[in-house]
């Protein structure tokens, strides 16, 4: 397999193509470094926030383990980084994190499906779970997000699927049928992996605080 180029082979790439042209006067090398250096400390769009809804507890266990070994659903691993604003990774930022089981249904007694996790020395968390199910009163499936970092604003989120029913395949169109989805940008592509007979749904979700 060919190595992926890097950033700065792909403009050398465009210009020799033609896709990217040069004033005349500008240098091709410092053209280059000068696109490479912008494009590094080009600011982080911050996450959007979500409402918080009425089913947050406090003091939920670290453990990134949500799914027990024969829960019924769709198995489903999420994962992602904490980032700044300017792109620098936050190391033990606080993630919690609650959804409904794969029938749509809250744990208001114990701590079922939720979960407060640390990201790594990386900015990294993740955990495993189940495809949350739907409920009255909300149109889409999603995992609500409370994510905390010294620094940085807490964020309260939530995190959508592209595969969800209620888009009917096209998220870009129909995220708005939930009215409570405010942003594009909380529906994330969903990636099946695994052998067919023990498929399992993974979706990427990094969140950027911005910073106080
Ligand atoms: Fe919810």
């Amino acid at each position: 397999m060919n190595k992926p180029m890097t950033r700065r082979e792909c403009l050398l790439e465009c210009v020799a193509l033609g896709s990217l042209r040069l004033m005349p006067g500008l240098a091709l090398a410092e053209s280059v470094l000068a696109v490479e250096t912008q494009e590094r400390n080009a600011p982080l769009k911050p996450t959007p926030p979500n409402e918080i809804g009425p089913f947050y507890k406090q003091l939920a266990p670290n453990n990134a383990h949500l799914r027990a070994a024969n829960d019924p659903g769709l198995p489903l691993s999420v994962g992602g980084r904490v980032l700044s604003t300017r792109g620098d990774l936050l190391p033990a930022a606080k993630v919690e994190i609650w959804q409904a089981d794969h029938l749509g249904v809250y744990d208001l007694d114990g701590y079922r499906y939720r979960a407060s996790l640390s990201s790594d020395a990386a900015g990294r968390y993740s955990f495993d779970s189940v495809m949350p199910g739907h409920y009255p009163g909300r149109v889409c499936q999603h995992i609500h997000y409370v994510v905390t970092a010294p620094g940085h604003k807490r964020l309260v989120t939530q995190l959508y699927f592209a595969t969800d029913p209620a888009f009917e395949g096209n998220p870009d169109r129909n995220y708005v049928r939930d009215p409570i989805v405010m942003s594009r940008d909380l529906v994330r592509p969903v990636m099946l992996v695994g052998d067919p007979n023990a498929i399992h749904a993974s979706v990427d979700f990094d969140v950027v605080l911005q910073r106080l």
